[in-house]
């Protein structure tokens, strides 16, 4: 007697073991590609319609039938059988019992090994828009602060140690760059996801007469995937994406420290709304930056699902494995993750405030940090450079021993280091005479950044 609680029942005798059924079912995750198991269903039916493997009549009840089941589960009155392992066969085996025959022959010419790579190429191809549509998010919270404190500055830094004065706005734009490049990985990785793999069937294709760019059209494909045994077996377009993924938390991260850095009464640069924070349950004082601390440290899981999905794909042999079934929940968790935090990092951005005052006296009191720009004035002067980095060095070791900035040295004092320096050179000594000086390309000098920011609105504009 077969085991007819299966779908593959048939060459089985005995039903199967109970932990197994709870083990093996993917049910619980993968009912959210509902949406595009059916939609590849349906391309797939109308395909061996045209085909003549299906009437036109079984074509409609198939149609029809999907369509029942699409509303119900978007209603919740769909109910779910873990015993039917997974989304395809759930949704195969209500729309056989809905319609009998027509049902039946639905999976013609094709296994779940192409379906599932079609739901999960179809899935990610949505929700790589998305993603990319959130940078974008985040890209026009840092345009907006770029705007808003044009002309600011601030220290920037290296080893967390004051180097040179910037502006503001030049250090958002630092963040939309890297956001940029993030959009530019996930649109790239779109090429290999938007491939059509039905067709593929269990591995090696298929001898019933079907046409895999019928479907492949149906679908929005711009072509179908080339080799069958390469086809089931492929997750690299998963890999990729969670790598991409990874990079933009790792982004985040880093901005993240920044955020936390900044808010603490050490630096107070920037004020978080109150609605981005959290405040203790024993120091009544404490406003918390739980946001940015949660956001650098789903980093983790993040990158962590990465490594699973590479983990996982390590030793398969061609071509496909139910290992593979394991790609689903760090794919879904990476996804998750890593739009609720560009969403929120997108929000708590543009209610950010930056302390301009304190920004400005943080530039310009100690830290000398317009000796480079001292360093520049003298090499014009036709010192080599090394000279005058050393002739530098001297006069900020003088500046150490008499508390001095640099800026409150006499003409006088500054001549016992070089002779070349004359009266010129406090102009370039202030913060903004270093500042609007950096005018080389890519530099901070308000020219430039004024030109950056104008062309990242025009980006942003014509994305609408
Ligand atoms: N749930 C399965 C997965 O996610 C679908 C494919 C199952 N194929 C099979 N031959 N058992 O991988």
């Amino acid at each position: 007697m077969a085991n007819d609680t299966k779908m593959w029942g048939g060459r089985f005798t005995e039903s199967t073991a109970a932990s197994v059924e709870a083990f093996s079912a993917s049910i619980q995750y993968d009912s959210r590609l509902y949406r595009q198991d059916i939609a590849g269903s349906k391309a797939h039916a109308k395909m061996l319609a045209h085909q003549g493997l299906i009437t036109d009549d079984e074509l409609e009840q198939i149609v029809a039938g999907l369509s029942e089941i699409e509303v119900e589960i978007e209603a919740g009155t769909f109910v779910f059988r873990p015993e039917l392992e997974d989304i395809h066969m759930n949704i195969e085996k209500t729309l056989s019992e809905k319609i009998g025959d027509a049902g039946a022959r639905l999976h013609t010419a094709r296994s779940r090994n192409d379906q599932v790579n079609l739901d999960t190429r179809l899935y990610m191809r949505d929700v790589t828009a998305e993603i990319i549509d959130l940078l974008t998010g985040v890209q026009r919270s840092f345009v907006g602060l770029a705007r808003k404190y044009l002309g600011a500055v601030m220290p920037g830094y290296t080893h967390l140690q004051r180097a040179q004065p910037v502006l503001i706005s030049h250090h958002m734009l630092a963040y939309f760059e890297m956001f940029g490049r993030d959009k530019e990985r996930l649109a790239d990785g779109l090429k290999r996801i938007n491939l059509c793999p039905l067709g593929a069937a269990a591995m090696a294709g298929t001898g019933l007469p079907i046409d895999r760019e019928f479907v492949a059209r149906e679908l929005g494909f711009p072509a179908s995937t080339a080799n069958s045994m390469d086809t089931v077996g492929d997750r690299d377009f998963i890999v990729e994406f969670c790598a991409t993924c990874a990079m933009i938390q790792v982004h985040l991260s880093r901005l993240s420290e920044e955020l936390i850095l900044w808010s603490t009464e050490e630096f107070k640069f920037v004020e978080l709304s109150d609605g981005f924070c959290t405040g203790s349950s024993i120091m009544p004082q404490k406003k918390n930056p739980d946001v940015p601390e949660l956001i650098r440290g789903k980093a983790g899981r993040v990158v962590g699902n990465l490594m699973a999905v590479l983990t996982l794909l390590k030793g398969l042999p061609m071509t496909y494995n139910r290992d593979l079934q394991e790609d689903k929940e760090p794919l879904f968790d990476t996804i998750d993750t890593v739009s609720q935090s560009l969403g929120i990092m997108a929000e708590l951005l543009a209610n950010m405030e930056f302390y301009t005052e304190r920004l400005a006296t943080a530039t310009s009191g100690g830290g000398y940090m317009t000796a480079t720009d001292l360093a520049d004035y003298l090499v014009l002067k036709n010192v080599p450079f090394r000279k005058a980095h050393s002739i530098v060095g001297q006069t900020v070791a003088y500046c150490l021993e008499k508390a001095k900035d640099l800026t409150e040295l006499s003409l006088q004092e500054l001549q016992q280091f070089s002779k070349v320096i004359e009266d010129d050179v406090f102009a370039i000594l202030s913060v903004e005479g270093s500042v609007n000086s950096r005018v080389s390309l890519g530099g901070t000098g308000i020219v430039r950044v004024t030109e950056a920011l104008e062309r990242a609105e025009k980006m942003l504009e014509a994305k609408g």
